[in-house]
């Protein structure tokens, strides 16, 4: 899965529907030229997802090359052309090297055998970031009140193993759960630094979860949108069931994102239909499809949010986000200071600086 924001139509609220044609007719043509086996093109809010199998491991030039390049072409003969928002946001780089991989589109890679039978569901967010993975997944493979195969399933009852990446520091840990539980959530809970990459079965290390993780503005080193994310989660047989997956997003827990990437606001789970970011930007929102993969075909998509048993979950978002929505521009609404990507503070403080006095009484 690759993805990049090239433009938005209008504003960051989605894309435009010849964005989606020209991807697809690309892929169609890497499909028909036996680089790719499958694919599916699809978006969420203003994010442009490819969704591509193949034989070629993770990090291949070629696939790579066939994304950067979708990217570009959409770019230079839509987004451009229509003068979309933002046209080419996520391209931080002129030339491709080889793995877009810090050139500013996301990328969760997984390198499987493919089982007997292949559920996996695929989920992609706007207006938020990597860390809004970290509650659902803590949830999906660690929490035996959300999955009851923890407990329940002698497969899964040894745990799982979690990646955890220092998007600071640039380094990764390993943590076991359940012994590490505790370790884990003091990370994880920071979400700001602290993003879980990928996820074992711990039995047999059997690769469950990858998620991209990216910081746009580490790598730009100013506001460049968010980095929102993409996350493949393989289900049942021994895996949490596709529905104790879709369990940990009944709760909208609250996320980085949203409005200038620079507020507090609810994960609210939608339909593809639905996959358009309007108020406020937002609320920031995500999509859930699932395939059944068979020799590298995807078998699907089916539009797993798409269901009224998410309608309570989608009302809860909303009296949530009118809520945290009348406290403007103040925390815990709107970032803090260190995480506020889109500032204007640097340039207040700049003309203040004169005349803040010391305290003298
Ligand atoms: P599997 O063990 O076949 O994945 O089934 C689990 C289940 O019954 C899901 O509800
Ligand atoms: P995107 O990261 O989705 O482009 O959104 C940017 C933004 O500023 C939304 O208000
Ligand atoms: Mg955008
Ligand atoms: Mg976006």
């Amino acid at each position: 899965m690759i993805k990049a924001d090239v433009g938005g139509w209008v504003g960051h609220s989605t894309v435009h529907p010849k964005q989606l044609e020209l991807a697809k007719q690309k892929l169609q043509e890497a499909k028909e030229g036996g680089l790719i086996i499958d694919y599916f093109v699809f978006n969420a809010g203003d994010d442009l997802e490819l969704l591509m199998t193949h034989t070629r491991g993770e990090s291949d030039p070629e696939i790579h090359k066939l994304a950067w390049d979708t990217f570009v072409e959409v770019t230079e003969k839509v987004s451009k052309p229509l003068k979309l928002y933002g046209a080419g946001q996520d391209l931080l780089v002129e030339a491709f090297s080889g793995n877009v991989r810090g050139m500013g589109p996301g990328v969760a890679e997984m390198e499987i055998e493919e089982r007997p039978s292949e559920p996996v569901v695929v989920f992609a967010a706007d207006k938020t970031a990597p860390s809004a993975w970290n509650f659902p997944l803590f949830k999906i493979f660690a929490d035996p009140f959300n999955t009851a195969g923890l407990v329940i399933d002698p497969k899964m009852h040894d745990g799982f193993r979690f990646e955890v990446m220092d998007t600071l520091e640039n380094k990764v840990v390993t943590l076991d759960c359940p012994e590490e539980m505790y370790d884990l959530l003091a990370l994880i809970g920071s979400y700001e630094r602290y993003v879980i990459r990928r996820v074992w079965r711990k039995a047999d290390n059997l690769l469950a979860a990858v998620a991209s993780v990216t910081r746009l503005s580490l790598i730009a080193g100013r506001y460049v949108g968010k980095d929102d994310p993409v996350l493949i989660v393989r289900a049942q047989h021994g895996l949490p069931a596709i529905g104790e997956i879709l369990e940990a997003f009944s709760f909208p827990h609250l996320v980085e994102g949203w409005m200038r990437g620079s507020h507090v606001g609810p994960l609210m789970p939608v339909s593809l239909r639905d996959a358009k970011c309007t108020r406020f930007d937002g609320p920031p929102r995500v999509v859930a499809l699932g395939f059944q993969v068979h020799d590298g075909v995807l078998e699907g998509p089916n539009d797993l949010f798409a269901d009224p048993a998410f309608n309570y979950t989608r009302r809860v978002a909303q009296i949530v986000a009118d809520y945290i929505r009348r406290m403007g521009p103040f925390e815990p609404h709107r970032l803090p200071m260190t995480e506020m990507e889109y500032t204007t503070l640097p340039r207040v403080l700049e003309r203040l600086k004169d005349r803040f006095a010391a305290v003298t009484a």
